[in-house]
């Protein structure tokens, strides 16, 4: 099976379930509370081992004790690490996120030893892009190396996958032609592009170079565009949703799973959408990611 190169961050949340968000100066007691691995990068390359799909994540950790809880959960989950490297000087990333009752997100990042992913980083790990057919990122390590990583890419004969999250202003516009696909939710389509129109915000960013764009819309599903047409998959339903966090990495994951598997958008859509429901009826993010033997993989049909 094809293997995929994630380049991106790790970072441990500290995650609060809350009845409603504090004001400022209030002191507010959570329902619960957890430690869960988290960080964009590591949730996406955890969902896609936990598919089965071959996976070497690339990334920094820090010095600290939490470093041992991030590389233990990819390993467990059958991520390869042998591209993520220990910091000296920083601590391992962190987020402290606030859950609500109806299970959506806030969520405050510290990048910690992700920022010290620089473009040497990248150089040094170049090997690990000759026997990979994709490369998936996001937005949570430098910008400078996530371009430096898409170039080398496309040098290696890569797909490119990016979550835009969070989204970062870019002044070398250059970077959307280096990227196949695009899976930006609604809220950064429109700060990607300044509309809210998601069928303009589709051909603007594909006027700057982007060969393929699906939005994620949470609960209304993915919508994407094929011939001027905007087509909609709507979300799977579920009983009841527990905890946000994560699902669009889930979804990113299950979306790459079916290219790989079939090379084809609208399926591999379905897929993302599928595996994310799993994921929001779970506390946290990596560890709410099913496997692919956990699937009921009757509900794509
Ligand atoms: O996408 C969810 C993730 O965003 C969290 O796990 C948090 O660490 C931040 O990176």
């Amino acid at each position: 099976m094809e293997k995929v190169l994630v380049l991106g961050s790790i970072n441990i949340d500290f995650v609060s379930f809350v009845s409603r968000y504090p004001q400022p100066g209030e002191t507010l007691v959570s329902n619960d509370s957890g430690i869960f691995q988290g960080g964009k990068g590591a949730n996406q390359a955890i969902a896609l081992a936990k598919l089965d799909v071959p996976t070497l994540m690339l990334g920094k950790v820090g010095k600290d004790i939490l470093s041992d809880f991030a590389l233990s959960s990819l390993k467990e989950s059958g991520v390869d690490t042998t591209g993520i490297s220990k910091s000296q000087k920083s601590s391992t990333g962190s987020a402290s996120i606030w859950v609500n009752t109806q299970g959506q997100n806030s969520i405050v990042i510290y990048p910690g030893a992700n920022g010290e992913v620089d473009e040497d980083f990248i150089i040094r790990h170049e090997k690990f892009f000759d026997d990979a057919s994709w490369l998936l990122t996001q937005f949570e390590v430098p910008l400078k190396s996530i371009l430096l990583a898409l170039k080398l890419a496309k040098k290696h004969g890569l797909k490119t996958v990016m979550d835009p999250a969070p989204v970062k202003k870019l002044s070398n516009n250059h970077l959307w032609e280096l990227v196949d696909y695009l899976l930006p939710n609604e809220i950064e389509l429109k700060e990607l592009t300044h509309t809210e129109d998601v069928l303009k915000g589709i051909h603007i960013l594909k006027s700057r170079g982007v060969k393929e764009i699906i939005v994620k819309l949470g609960k209304q599903g993915a919508v994407y565009e094929n011939e001027g047409k905007l087509l909609s998959f709507p979300a799977v339903p579920v009983e009841q949703v527990v905890d946000t966090t994560g699902a669009g990495d889930c979804f990113i994951a299950g979306f790459l799973h079916g290219m790989i598997q079939w090379g084809d958008i609208p399926r591999a859509i379905k897929i993302g959408n599928l595996t994310a429901s799993y994921s929001i009826q779970k506390k946290g993010a990596a560890v709410s990611f099913p496997k692919k033997s956990e699937i009921d993989w009757k509900k794509l049909e």
